[in-house]
């Protein structure tokens, strides 16, 4: 069986695979490494003795697309990393986000209706919008999700539904992603932050490693226990074992038509206070930080209802919050030490 990975030697895209190839999948990487880099696939090499086929191509380019697919006509099925994915930098560059997100992704699709290969899709919690209430389950209403990046993901999700409803044969598993966090256990490959992350979890990490004086926690006044926002952190291990597991539905749903919306968390909400608390257990660190207002935008409370996806395809996670961040902290390591 041959997979196509886009942006597959991004964070995500290169825990799913070395899952894949650690189950003997063929897998074609493409990738522009506009937000990663070569060295990943070494990486994964030494976590799997194995290598993936990779193309350096940018998704946007169709005319190199349309090759790709002529040189992999065996291609059974796309899972879709490749886009841009900062909240912040597509509010400064709305028309680069659109142009990445949705162009890439209509150039991709369009191999994937054209030859009828099932397509999984990455989105995320962003597009709930301003939630209210927690566990936010699928059949809760998508809102303006407050960013051009947001806007991306929903609107893909849109034109996924549009394909399904005008075909009889179109497959998509399109997952909405809540807080992904930590690394391979190995430390060989995790996430690469561009630039001062905007993530709470990278933020932590650099900040004991020395890379920050503090951790500037957002808000004690929200409506929780302590006063500080609660997430859904999601081991980007599970998460990436939930593509294999969308993979063995896509397969078992032959001859059928299929668009499922799938939340991946845990299910479990821990607030900024309490992961700070838990890392310097686990990790014997020390977190400096100081409180600071709000960050505009916040909800206070977010976490997935993982019923769907546990009925679907029996995924349930396997990693703790501890064990994600005991992971995160030893990639930083690794990555002091290499660059
Ligand atoms: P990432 O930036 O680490 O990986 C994306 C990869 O896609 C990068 O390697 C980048 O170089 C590549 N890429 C981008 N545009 C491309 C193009 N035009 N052509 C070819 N390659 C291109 O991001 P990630 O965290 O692995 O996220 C993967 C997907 O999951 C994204 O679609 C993102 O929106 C979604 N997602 C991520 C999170 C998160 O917090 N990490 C949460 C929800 C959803
Ligand atoms: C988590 C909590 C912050 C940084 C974002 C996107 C979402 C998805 C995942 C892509 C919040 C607090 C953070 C810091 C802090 N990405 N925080 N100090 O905002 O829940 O979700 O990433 O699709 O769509 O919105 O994640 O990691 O930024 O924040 O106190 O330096 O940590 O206020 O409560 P968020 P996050």
């Amino acid at each position: 069986m041959k997979i196509l990975v886009t942006g597959g030697l991004g964070y995500i895209g290169s825990h799913v695979t070395v899952l894949l190839l650690e189950q003997n999948i063929e897998v074609l990487c493409v990738d522009n490494l506009d937000n990663s880099r070569l060295e990943v696939l070494d990486g994964i090499n030494k976590i799997t003795s194995k290598s993936p086929l990779f193309k350096n191509l940018d998704i946007k380019d169709k005319v190199e697309l349309e090759s790709l697919f002529k040189e992999h006509d065996d291609i059974q099925a796309i899972i879709h990393f490749a886009a841009h994915k900062s909240l912040t930098e597509s509010l400064e560059k709305p028309l680069n986000y659109y142009n990445n997100n949705i162009v890439g992704l209509l150039n991709i699709l369009n191999f994937s209706v054209e030859k009828d290969i099932p397509f999984i899709y990455s989105s995320s919690c962003t597009v709930y919008g301003d939630v209210k209430v927690s566990p936010i389950n699928e059949e809760n209403a998508t809102n303006d999700p407050k960013s051009p990046y947001g806007n991306t993901k929903l609107i893909g999700e849109q034109i996924l539904k549009d394909c399904f409803n005008a075909s009889d044969k179109f497959k998509t598993i399109i997952l909405r992603y809540f807080n992904p966090i930590g690394a391979h256990p190995s430390g060989y490959i995790g996430e690469y932050p561009l630039g001062t992350p905007q993530n709470l979890i990278p933020y932590l990490t650099q900040t004991v490693i020395g890379k920050h004086p503090f951790l500037r926690v957002f808000g004690s006044d929200y409506e929780t226990e302590d006063g500080t926002c609660i997430r859904d952190y999601i081991h980007v291990m599970d998460l990436a074992k939930a593509h294999i597991e969308s993979i063995n539905y896509l397969i078992s749903f032959k001859n059928k038509k299929m668009c499922e919306i799938l939340n991946v968390g845990t299910g479990k909400g821990y607030s900024v206070l309490e992961v700070i608390k838990i890392f310097e257990k686990v990790t014997g660190e020390k977190v400096p930080f100081k409180v600071v207002g709000p960050r505009e935008g916040d909800v206070p409370i977010a976490f997935a209802d993982v019923k769907k996806i546990y009925t679907k395809m029996g995924w349930k996670t396997k990693f703790t919050l501890e064990d994600g961040l005991k992971s995160a902290w030893n990639w930083e390591k690794h990555l002091v030490k290499k660059f």
